[in-house]
């Protein structure tokens, strides 16, 4: 089997508030294998956050090694943690985190501003349109957030996460401020993504959302202690499908004859 995508060994994250110590994250071994689609779940305070952080590079665990694509991020500076994140990782975030004044192809041409390797104006914006109709919003490109629904400004959101092909996709509760229609779109275009390669760890507090993914992990006290995959799982496409028949027969059982 080829290198996992994530090696995390005994991983550990100790929190210090003056003389109070927080074991957030109490040693945690996992690999995440390309192809993988885990959803992370467990109550509030679990150490979901943490856990998350450490695998986006943003957060340094107290002890423990964590291996990005056979990298030891713990052998990195911040500036190179930086570097590795901005190549590996693509980050969607609950409130979509788009700049408002900017239109959709500038939020997704973003990620590649900071790339280590410089990008011309013209790749940028081509990669970025590229990007913009993996997740079928080619058209809506000039459009800004404002003139988007959230499932949209969701999509554009994922654009900008995929538009320096990382290795892996980290989205913390993606679908938290969306209904529940625009939570099955939005994990719809995940499961596409996934479907192409792309590997995808994601927080839900929702077990329907959560059924949707290939493997369940579920936190509790900073430890894993459940690491499943998803049985019965959930095909988006079906699921709406099944949703617009049954908005299409509820219109026509209200529409009065003409
Ligand atoms: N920066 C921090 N300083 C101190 N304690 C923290 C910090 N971040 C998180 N914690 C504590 O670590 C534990 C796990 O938090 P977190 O990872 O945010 O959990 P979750 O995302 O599952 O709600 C909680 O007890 C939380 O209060
Ligand atoms: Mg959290």
């Amino acid at each position: 089997m080829s290198t996992p995508v994530v090696q995390l060994r005994d991983i550990r994250k100790t929190y210090r508030n003056g003389d109070l110590e927080v074991h957030a994250v109490r040693g945690i071994s996992l690999d995440i294998h390309t192809g993988d689609f885990i959803a992370i779940m467990g109550a509030s305070g679990s150490g979901k956050s943490t856990l998350m952080n450490t695998l986006g590079c943003l957060d340094r665990p107290t002890s423990g090694d964590y291996l990005l694509d056979g990298v030891n991020v713990a052998d990195l500076d911040r500036s190179a943690r930086a570097d590795l994140r901005n190549q590996k990782l693509g980050f969607v975030f609950q409130g979509f985190n788009l700049l408002a004044r900017t239109s959709a192809l500038e939020n997704v041409e973003l990620p590649m501003l900071y790339a280590p390797r410089r990008v011309s104006g013209e790749e940028m914006k081509r990669r970025a349109l590229a990007a913009l109709e993996i997740v079928g919003l080619g058209k809506r490109f000039d459009h800004l957030p404002s003139q988007l629904s959230g499932g949209q400004q969701q999509r554009v959101a994922i654009a900008r996460a995929l538009v320096n092909e990382p290795r892996l996709l980290l989205a913390d509760e993606p679908t938290g401020n969306l209904d529940s229609k625009t939570s099955v779109e939005v994990m719809g275009v995940f499961q596409r993504l996934n479907e192409q390669g792309i590997t995808i760890v994601m927080v839900t507090h929702e077990l329907d959302v959560a059924s949707y993914c290939k493997r369940i992990l579920v936190v509790r006290d900073g430890l894993v202690v459940r690491d499943e995959p998803v049985q019965n799982r959930m095909i988006a496409a079906e699921e709406l499908a099944k949703l617009h028949t049954a908005e299409a027969q509820a219109k026509l059982t209200t529409t009065p004859a003409a």
